[in-house]
């Protein structure tokens, strides 16, 4: 049998349209009879899109059910794929930042999708404050549902809105640590976020896709990039890379990396 790339979410297999139907069909129902928590499959047709990071995704097979729970590290997370982003393959990064977070650090998330991130940290370490916004209205209720559902509802704190919008109203000078978990703004996000920073010191994970052959990114170019986003704004400042990882292939030679910015005075 062929084999068809696929990701699983909570009792959703998602597989990509790389076949004819019947062949996908097959494939999923041996998918199914080997694991039976697998209840409905959809076949994902689009790229990732847009700045709401959705994709087209059509039913297959099994129950029409698209809402499921996602389970990683003893958090829970409802979602619906067909509306909202959400990634298993981000379970390590999330892990790896709530790993750095130190006690009763503000933190910012400007893009919180449905909370994986901001509540990865915020049941790690309870005594954060965490702000996270969203502006896709489904994914923002869904985010507020899982802070529930996740009993951290006295640590973090959803917005419903355009992040590049609501920072400079309501965080600027007041943040220890901001998360940027959006490539796609990635430029235009991080001027933001250091303005955000209390007393310009804090900690910035950073998200960004580069051209590579190999997973790795040179940390001079990264430097480079950085001072050019930071010339472009007017912005002198003092930072240091800690940490560049490779997360995952995008496309063909296109990595995306996290990068973790430390700012200090
Ligand atoms: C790549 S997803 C990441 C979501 C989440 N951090 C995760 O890892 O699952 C980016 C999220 O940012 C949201 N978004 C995009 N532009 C935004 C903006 N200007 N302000 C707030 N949220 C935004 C999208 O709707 C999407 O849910």
């Amino acid at each position: 049998m062929k084999n068809i790339p696929f990701e699983i979410i909570g009792h959703i297999m998602i597989l990509r349209k790389t076949e004819e139907t019947e062949i996908m069909e097959n494939f999923a129902k041996t998918q199914m009879k080997n694991h039976h928590y697998i209840r409905t499959v959809l076949v994902q047709v689009s790229k990732i899109d847009g700045k709401e990071r959705k994709r087209e995704l059509k039913f297959l097979l099994g129950e029409e059910e698209f809402e499921t729970t996602y389970k990683e590290h003893g958090n829970s997370f409802l979602l619906n794929p067909i509306h909202t982003f959400f990634s298993p393959k981000l379970s390590y990064e999330r892990q790896r930042i709530a790993s750095l977070v130190r006690e009763k650090e503000r933190i910012l998330n400007f893009f919180a999708g449905v909370g994986p991130f901001d509540i990865a940290i915020s049941t790690k370490q309870h005594t954060c404050e965490i702000h996270s916004i969203e502006i896709n209205e489904t994914a923002y209720s869904y985010l507020c549902k899982n802070i529930v559902l996740n009993k951290c509802q006295e640590r973090i704190f959803p917005y419903l809105g355009d992040a590049f919008v609501l920072v400079p109203k309501m965080f600027l000078n007041k943040i220890n640590r901001v998360l940027l978990p959006l490539p796609l703004e990635a430029e235009k996000s991080l001027p933001m976020a250091y303005e955000s920073l209390k007393d310009k010191t804090g900690i910035i994970h950073w998200q960004i896709t580069n051209h590579v052959q190999k997973k790795q990114i040179r940390k001079e170019d990264v430097e480079e990039k950085i001072h050019k986003i930071l010339r472009n704004n007017n912005i002198k400042c003092n930072f240091v890379i800690r940490t560049t990882r490779f997360i995952r292939w995008i496309a063909p030679r296109i990595g995306h990396f996290a990068v973790d910015l430390h700012f200090s005075n």
